[in-house]
């Protein structure tokens, strides 16, 4: 596809600056798959207006040239698309399942409390957006909060995080404990479509820290370790058979998964109602 062949409708042309971006989004992909450019379009069209508007719904289904309910299934299943005004900064508390037990909710509760809005609401100045979230994969660092999507506060407190909006609010700096220094939510959504963030301190790595090797370290000073481990033992593609026991010639069979038929006509593994044998 090449920029002179898309014509933008009036319903797309607010963003036409975009463009450029857009067809280099979808140069990544295979002639004929251009549709699987979605995923990253969506979040360009965020770097301008925030959230997936009508006319980025517009503007991603013209260049790609799908239709219009196309671009809104995927935009309204994914919660990292948002559909509507989002603020400067979206803060995300996990209240799942470790997070919670260590005091997730009460961060949640709190902050919503403090900053007068609920999950999804936006502050009146537009500086924050709260969320509860699901897992941030984080357990390790357990209450976590995220400031779009970069780890802001490790072991969190209702007193850390509100300390956090406060300075967000009132454009002070906020050092993240670990991670990329903080952006603003169009910022990291240009970072989202794949494409190398200019500024200074913009992404970050490091070594794993002292709660992700917690279970190493244990196991070490207790001498804990894995009969007969070799680290070195090469990773292989199929299951060595059991002793004793012996590989059926075709396992997704064996397992009731007939790989080429209906799944009406196969019994998921372990259920064995229906399975007994007929005499
Ligand atoms: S439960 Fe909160 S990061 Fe996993």
């Amino acid at each position: 596809m090449s920029d002179t062949t898309v014509e933008l409708t009036p319903a797309a042309a607010k963003l036409a600056g975009l463009l450029p971006q857009a067809l280099e989004i979808i140069a990544r992909y295979p002639a004929g798959r251009s549709r699987s450019a979605l995923l990253p379009l969506l979040h360009l069209v965020q770097t301008d207006e925030g959230f997936v508007s009508p006319t980025g719904v517009a503007f991603c289904a013209e260049v790609l040239g799908i239709n219009k309910a196309q671009v809104g299934a995927v935009a309204t299943f994914y919660t990292m698309y948002k559909r509507r005004p989002t603020g400067e900064y979206l803060v995300s508390v996990c209240t799942n399942t470790l997070c919670n037990t260590l005091g997730g909710q009460q961060v949640y509760d709190e902050l919503s409390e403090h900053l007068g809005v609920g999950h999804d609401e936006t502050t009146a100045d537009g500086r924050i957006t709260l969320e509860h979230a699901e897992c941030l994969a984080a357990c390790d660092y357990a209450p976590v909060v995220t400031v779009n999507y970069d780890f802001a506060i490790d072991e969190a407190t209702p007193e850390a995080a509100v300390g956090m909006v406060d300075k967000l609010r009132n454009g002070e700096a906020v050092t993240p404990s670990r991670g990329a220094r903080v952006c603003s939510l169009k910022e990291m959504q240009l970072q989202l479509a794949g494409f190398a963030e200019p500024r200074d301190g913009a992404v970050a790595d490091g070594l794993a820290g002292a709660p992700t090797l917690r279970g190493v370290t244990l196991a070490q000073e207790h001498g804990i370790a894995v009969a007969d481990f070799n680290p070195d033992t090469p990773i292989t593609t199929t299951k060595p058979a059991r002793e004793g026991k012996t590989t059926p010639a075709n396992p997704a069979e064996a397992a009731g998964v007939a790989s080429n038929k209906p799944a009406a006509d196969a019994k998921p593994a372990g259920d064995s109602v229906g399975n007994e044998v007929k005499k």
